[in-house]
Parts: C-alpha cells; structure tokens; sequence
C-alpha cells in the first residue's frame, strides 16, 4: 500500500467514526428533526418517481426515510443504499428490511455488490455534502450506474439568496457537522439539468449516462 492510500484510508476511517458518533446519538429523531431544513428531497422524489426504473441505489440513506418512501409508491422495484455510517446502517435495516443496505464509501463502493447488476438510478439526497471527495464520489456514480441510466443530487446550494449574516451563519452551522453546500459547477460542469430551490438554498441535479 502507498503512503498516499494509507494516508486516504485514514482520513475514511476518520470519517466513518465520526459518523458513528453523531449518528449514534442522533438517529433515533433524525427523521423528525431534518423535515425542517432538507428540503426538496420530496420533489427529488417525485420527480424520480414519474419516469419508469425497477432498480435504484441511495448513497447515504441514513434512517432509509426516503427508501420508504420510494417503497411505498414502486413496491416491486430493488431498493438499496450504500452509507459509510455503521450506525445508521443498523438504524436503516432495521426500518427497511426488504432494502439491500451495505457499508461502503461513496467515492469507490462497488454498488452491483447489492443486485448483482448496477443500479438503473442512483441517489444523493443531502450525502454529497457530507462527502469528502465530492468530485471523486460523483464520478464513480456515473461509472457505476447502468448506461442510460440516472444520477440524481438533492442537497444543499450555494445559498446565495439568503442574505447575510444569516447565510454565514448556517454555512457555520452545517460545518459544525461536516457538511459543506455543494458547489453548482460540480454538477454544471457535468452537464447535469439543474433546478434550484427558494433562495438557492437547494438544488436537484439530474445527470445521465450515455448508453
Ligand atoms: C444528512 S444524512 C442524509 C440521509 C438521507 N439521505 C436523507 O435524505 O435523509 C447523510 C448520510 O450520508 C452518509 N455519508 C456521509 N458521508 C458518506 C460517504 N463518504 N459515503 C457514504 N455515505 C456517507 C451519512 O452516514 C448519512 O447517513
């Protein structure tokens, strides 16, 4: 092993137990909590839900929320995540025992381990703020989705229509947990149909690769 991908290896390690702490504490009333401020993951939803797909594979799930979600409007279709939190995980199989759940980190998980074949879509739903490698993990997603198949992003924006200091303020907040708003031109400059919330607080990204 390079020093280079140990140094990498332990950045994840770190980042995977510090999962495990807020989420171990924090997952029994996350779900009621984040209503409040991630917004847009319905929408992302439903505008998923309105074109035909029977696989689909959520990166960071975290309680599983929007998998149930998805179950219950397309109960036939194979439903799975990939989170790099232990804790969460445990939380999501035990909320979603019909989903194919496993640990891994979104810049290099295998995601065909869960079907057996990749996944027709693929969902970050407020997870790509949270990833170190951002560029990296969004790349790998295109790679290991089907040809023609769909990448879709629901996270935070740049935020630039709330003025300050309210918009330092949460930009200071959400780093307290490590999440950083996403930067627009990662998805721009991946060509991907981009729809913005009030405020550019959120933003849906939809990118597709080439059969
Ligand atoms: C803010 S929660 C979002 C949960 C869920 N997607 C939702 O919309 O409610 C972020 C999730 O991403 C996971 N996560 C963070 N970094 C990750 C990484 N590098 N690879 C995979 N999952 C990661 C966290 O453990 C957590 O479950």
């Amino acid at each position: 092993m390079s020093v280079a991908e140990a140094q990498h290896g332990a950045h994840q390690g770190e980042h995977r137990a510090f999962l495990n702490r807020y989420y171990g504490w924090s997952r029994k009333f996350y779900d009621l909590t984040r209503k409040y401020y991630l917004f847009g993951r319905d929408t992302a939803l439903e505008r998923m839900l309105a074109e035909p797909w029977n696989s689909l594979v959520e990166i960071g799930p975290g309680t599983g929320r929007n998998l149930r979600k998805l179950r219950a409007r397309r109960p036939h279709a194979k439903l799975g995540g990939i989170d790099a939190s232990d804790a969460m995980l445990e939380h999501a199989r035990a909320k979603c025992p019909w989903a194919s759940l496993a640990q891994g980190f979104a810049e290099q998980a295998d995601y065909s381990q869960l079907f057996g074949a990749p996944p027709e879509r693929v969902l970050f739903s407020y997870c790509l703020s949270m990833v170190q490698e951002k560029e990296r993990a969004l790349d790998h997603a295109l790679s290991q989705v089907a040809p023609g198949g769909e990448v879709w992003v629901v996270d935070f924006s740049d935020l630039s229509g709330l003025r300050q200091p309210m918009r330092g303020l949460l930009q200071r907040w959400l780093a307290t947990f490590h999440v950083q708003p996403l930067d627009i031109e990662l998805l721009r400059s991946r060509g991907a149909g981009i729809e913005h919330g009030p405020l550019h607080y959120f933003v849906i990204g939809r990118l597709r690769r080439p059969t």
